[in-house]
């Protein structure tokens, strides 16, 4: 079914949408990214997002192409003209269309796309079942705290799980796990202490990271920001990941040993239950 996307000021047809061939985020992937969770018609965290695209435009030296209050108005305006009532907006920003050339382009209007897709958020298989990981080698650039659209090494990584009958994959440096291909990477030990790895270049700054972790500390429990190898994992009681595609998604086995039984544990499905209704509660 056709959808209502917006290409630089305007909304039209997906099939009527286009941009350059010489736009910089096809040519160098010169541009950044953010996907916010849609529930209820309603944005999840979308504070968090904007802020956080400001960032990442930030560190690439780029300013924001619409203010905040547009781009929620686009977003809304997106929701309503697809009728959507649960799934995500995506929203791309680059640097725009120039001659081909890494030096960056003065003056180049930016290139702002932003489109929807309708998908089950809450009630979905890997919610359910648990996702099986395998861990790879982290193979990206170092500056993975910004979101940019360059994401062949996470492909990469995700196409090696799949060849193994594994749903995702874990990407690990120096031994430690870094993140998932798409989303943060926690595990539980069998002390009940969620473990994740602390923020730096190495990893995105979750969204949903981020609400997580203060559900879980309202909650009670007990949270350490910190590296985690593989071997720890197989230890774990439970492990998880997060992230705006996912919300809290469990994982039930890591390179080939079941975690939790192999199926969703109990701490992980609390947390879930948490992060929706909050996220629900808190939507705009
Ligand atoms: N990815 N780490 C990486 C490498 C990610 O690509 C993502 C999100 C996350 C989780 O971030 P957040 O909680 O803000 O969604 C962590 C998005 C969803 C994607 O590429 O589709």
């Amino acid at each position: 079914m056709s959808r209502i996307v917006y290409v630089n000021g305007a909304y039209v047809p997906e099939e009527e949408a286009t941009i350059s061939i010489f736009d910089r985020g096809f040519i160098f992937a010169d541009g950044v990214y953010e996907v916010t969770a849609i529930l209820d018609g309603k944005l999840v965290d979308f504070e968090g997002h904007c802020v956080r695209l400001e960032r990442s435009l930030g560190e690439l030296k780029m300013p924001m192409p619409v203010t905040a209050e547009e781009l929620l108005e686009i977003h809304r305006e997106l929701i309503r003209k697809n009728n959507l009532t649960e799934g995500l907006v995506y929203l791309q920003v680059t640097r725009g269309a120039a001659d081909r050339d890494f030096a960056f382009p003065k003056d180049t209007p930016q290139t702002l796309v932003l489109f929807t897709q309708n998908k089950p958020l809450v009630d979905t298989p890997m919610a359910r079942n648990g996702l099986k990981v395998l861990s790879v080698e982290d193979m990206r650039w170092s500056r993975r705290d910004i979101k940019t659209v360059q994401l062949l090494g996470p492909c990469l990584a995700k196409m090696e799980a799949k060849a193994q009958g594994k749903d995702d994959a874990w990407m690990v440096e120096d031994g430690l796990v870094n993140e998932g291909t798409s989303n943060n990477a926690y595990i539980i030990t069998k002390e009940g202490t969620i473990v994740t790895r602390h923020l730096s270049n190495s990893i995105l700054h979750g969204i949903t990271r981020k609400a997580v972790l203060k559900v879980a500390a309202e909650a009670g429990m007990n949270v350490e920001e910190r590296p985690f190898s593989i071997e720890e994992a197989q230890q774990a009681a439970e492990a998880f990941v997060t992230a705006a595609t996912t919300f809290v998604c469990p994982v039930v086995e890591i390179d080939g040993v079941p975690l939790s039984g192999g199926k969703p544990g109990p701490m992980v499905k609390r947390l879930r239950e948490l992060y929706v209704e909050e996220g629900r509660k808190a939507a705009i």
